[in-house]
């Protein structure tokens, strides 16, 4: 069986955690878009763990966790990773790295943060880990695969073209900036190549393998459908594809082969970074939901932009996806609110959209058009079973199960494990 699970609003919507919940009976968890610009947060008895590059699976030692050859792996980050798990005793023996996957290089975080620079009041409010200039090297076909590693005199050849004859010239000429020394860099990357070595695999056989036999397998999206390069607020988007498509050339599955996609949302909006944002709050509301929910970015620490659940936006995720089973998560960072607005479309120049529109100069300017609920003023963190939530919050669940068009079976009363109210059958059973 094989499950795709997207985020479906602009990231952090809580996927680490409903990743932790389903890799418990899953056999392998693949991550096949983004690198080092997500993080996923997985709350154990063992404490927290903030993932990055590595699957949110691997805190079960039966889960073959997979990096996908869609992922852009920073070596760095990924070994730095590594060693902070084995520090906490889990031995990521059940770690594959594709040899297809490309790396985000040491030139890669400083072309993106200069870029950035560069861009003055237009900037993109990227992460800085150099996923964009990593992804363009891809398409450019100067990238470097992890697979390449393993080819010291490839290596040696290709590196020399790229620093000297693409990355120099610009670093010197356009930003005032000393060159790179392609050879200390060799040594560097020959070094990561050693450390790396018993992770790197051909990850088609293995994934093939698994389709054979039927295992449950799990695709980890990061980021999520508002920041897909194609279907997102672009240029406000990240580069790769993590809507539903993205997952399946990510990792190499048919699309034949998949079962099910869950779409995992919050209970309200937030995004980190620029770009059009409809249901934003700007007022006190906005500033209550960020401090109750500690909404500073996992991987920059920046403060989230927050806004009242859009169910536009949600409803464009389920449609886009194929979503057959919802997650709302993060219900609880609403108890204290005694009225709730959900955006269930907007008015532009007089016509009524029902998904965002395309034109981002015109989504910046839509109107959302909102419904208003009644809050559940009650604390909701102790709740085991659907019937005790309040029935204010079962009400606002329905209702934005309605707007989306899709059931949602899971719902998030706080970040621990155990923090969960589940009801129809659930995936994987
Ligand atoms: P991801 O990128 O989608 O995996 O989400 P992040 O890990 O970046 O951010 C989600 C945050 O919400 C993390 O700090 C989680 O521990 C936390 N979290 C997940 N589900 C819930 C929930 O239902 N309630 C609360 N209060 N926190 C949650
Ligand atoms: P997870 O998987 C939230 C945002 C950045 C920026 C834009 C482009 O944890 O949900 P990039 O560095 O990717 O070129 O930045 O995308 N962004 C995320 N926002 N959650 C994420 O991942 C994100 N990954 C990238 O803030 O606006
Ligand atoms: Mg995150």
């Amino acid at each position: 069986m094989v499950i795709i699970l997207v985020g479906g609003q602009w990231g952090d919507e809580g996927k680490g955690k409903v990743i932790d919940y389903l890799a418990e009976k899953a056999d392998m968890v693949i991550r096949s878009q983004g690198g080092n610009n997500a993080g996923h947060t997985v709350i154990t008895e063992h404490g927290e763990f903030k993932f990055q590059l590595i699957p949110s699976g691997i805190l079960y030692p039966h889960c073959r966790c997979i990096i996908g050859n869609g992922v852009v792996v920073d070596p760095i980050v990924l070994l730095k990773e590594i060693s902070q798990l084995k520090e906490r005793g889990i031995e990521p023996n059940n770690l594959i790295v594709s040899e297809r996957a490309h790396m985000v290089m040491r030139y890669h975080p400083l072309f993106d943060q200069l870029e950035e620079e560069a861009r003055g009041d237009d900037r993109l409010g990227t992460t800085w880990r150099g996923i964009g200039p990593a992804y363009a090297d891809k398409i450019r076909r100067i990238g470097f695969r992890i697979g390449d590693l393993q080819k010291e005199g490839f290596m040696r050849k290709k590196l020399a073209f790229v620093v000297e004859q693409v990355k120099n010239p610009v670093l010197e000429k356009l930003y005032g900036k000393p060159a790179y020394d392609w050879e200390s860099m060799l040594d560097e990357y020959l070094q990561y190549a050693k450390q790396l070595d018993p992770f790197i695999r051909d990850t088609f056989p293995i994934i093939q393998e698994a389709l054979d036999q039927e295992k449950k397998i799990l695709l980890e999206g990061a980021q999520a459908t508002m920041l897909d390069l194609d279907f997102g607020t672009y240029p406000y988007v990240t580069s790769s594809n993590p809507t539903a498509g993205g997952a399946l050339t990510g990792s190499g599955i048919p699309p034949t082969k998949v079962d099910l996609t869950i779409g995992v949302f919050k209970a309200y909006t937030s995004r980190v970074g620029y770009g059009p944002f409809p249901s934003e709050l700007t007022n006190e509301i906005g500033d209550q939901i960020r401090e109750r929910g500690h909404e500073f970015g996992t991987v920059t620490g920046r403060p989230r932009r927050i806004g009242w659940f859009d169910a536009a936006v949600a409803r464009y995720a389920v449609k886009l996806n194929g979503v057959g089973v919802a997650a709302l998560m993060r219900l609880d960072i609403l108890d204290d609110q005694p009225m709730l607005q959900i955006c269930a479309g907007y008015e532009f120049r007089g016509h009524r959209y029902d998904h965002p529109i395309a034109n981002i100069s015109h989504y910046k300017h839509c109107t959302p058009i909102y419904e208003e609920m009644a809050g559940w003023e009650e604390e909701i963190g102790k709740a085991k079973c659907w019937e005790d939530l309040p029935a204010n919050c079962r009400d606002y669940i329905d209702r934005v199960g309605e707007l989306i068009g899709a059931p949602i079976q899971l719902v998030g009363t706080g970040p621990r494990r155990d923090q969960f109210v589940t009801r129809g059958p659930q995936p994987f059973d």
